[in-house]
């Protein structure tokens, strides 16, 4: 069988000062889209800037399409495209500006063939209308997009989005998760957030990593399935809440009369007497399940 497009194997990286942000990684991402997921200094955009060849792994190697990220950087940066967390562009350029600077840096020289992908690529991100205008007038989720688009210029293989939606409002994160699904269908991308809800549907594959460790690997349905018996359901008087707490983690809280209608999250082994499991469970919830019981650090999630 042919390598994956992206293949770590074994990669460590200590800063100065000695954090270790990522220890003993090793994964092999395909075609598709990938969820990267992990909390607040998981070590996710570590890793990103190492796939992209802007960080020297400590230790381990990384090949991307078969190529060393240590040894073939520049064949390395030919096959991908990155957008990093802090994207920061040029305030007072036009758009269409931007995208054909930037793919002139990643070696487009031919500038009627560059003028005709800048079009194209601004179209498909959806900023066809906008390419005239200052940079410094578009919102936050146009200005992600524009950051896609200089990633997307040069028809890289490979994708990486290091938490693209930080900033975002849910329409435009909502219209973010759809690109991303519709970019994943022909090539990899790499996305990373702390965010659940930002893989989307379009997400076949995914990791969470913790302490710059990979925790777990596999399909979101896998992670749904593991969760099958860790979701209940319980209606409580409401001074009966708070002894439940230590048992579940709530993530609906519905206050009926007297009553309360729980929804949570088991953070052990202890099932509430009373408790009875739901079936609908979503993949927050399996998040949660997974990270919970293994004392493992979850954010708040943004809605
Ligand atoms: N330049 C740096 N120097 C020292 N420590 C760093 C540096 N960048 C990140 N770290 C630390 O490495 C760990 C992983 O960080 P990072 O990869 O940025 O995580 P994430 O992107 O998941 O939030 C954190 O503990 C962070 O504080
Ligand atoms: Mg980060």
């Amino acid at each position: 069988m042919a390598e994956a497009m992206i293949v770590a194997e074994g990669v460590r990286h200590v800063y100065r000062g000695g954090r270790v942000a990522l220890d003993e990684v090793s994964l092999s991402i395909g075609t598709g889209l990938f969820g990267l997921l992990g909390s607040n200094g998981a070590g996710k955009s570590t890793l990103m800037r190492i796939l992209c060849t802007l960080l020297a792994p400590t230790a381990g190697t990384v090949r991307v399409g078969g190529r060393d990220v240590l040894r073939e950087r520049t064949a390395v940066r030919r096959l991908l495209g990155y957008l990093p967390q802090e994207f920061g562009a040029w305030r007072l350029q036009r758009v269409a500006e931007v995208v054909d600077s930037l793919a002139a840096l990643s070696g487009m020289s031919d500038r009627t063939q560059r003028q005709r992908r800048v079009a194209e690529v601004l179209d498909s991100v959806g900023l066809g209308k906008v390419a005239d205008r200052k940079v410094k007038q578009l919102s936050g989720g146009m200005l992600r997009r524009l950051g896609v688009a200089q990633a997307l210029v040069h028809e890289p293989r490979v994708l990486i989005v290091d938490e693209p939606t930080v900033g975002l409002d849910p329409e435009e994160r909502l219209r973010f998760r759809q690109l991303m699904a519709d970019l994943g269908r022909d090539r990899t991308v790499v996305l990373s957030t702390h965010i659940v809800a930002d893989l989307g549907s379009g997400c076949a594959d995914l990791a969470i990593i913790d302490h710059g460790k990979v925790r777990f690997r596999g399909a979101p349905t896998e992670l749904l399935r593991e969760a099958h018996d860790k979701v209940f359901e319980i209606t409580v008087p409401v001074a009966a809440e708070g002894a439940l707490l230590e048992l579940l983690e709530i993530v609906r809280r519905v206050a009926n009369g007297g009553m309360l209608q729980l929804r949570g999250v088991l953070r052990g082994s202890t099932i509430p007497a009373g408790a009875t499991p739901v079936a609908d469970i979503t993949l927050e919830e399996a998040y949660l399940a997974f990270m919970l019981p293994h004392g493992l650090v979850v954010e708040e999630t943004a809605p």
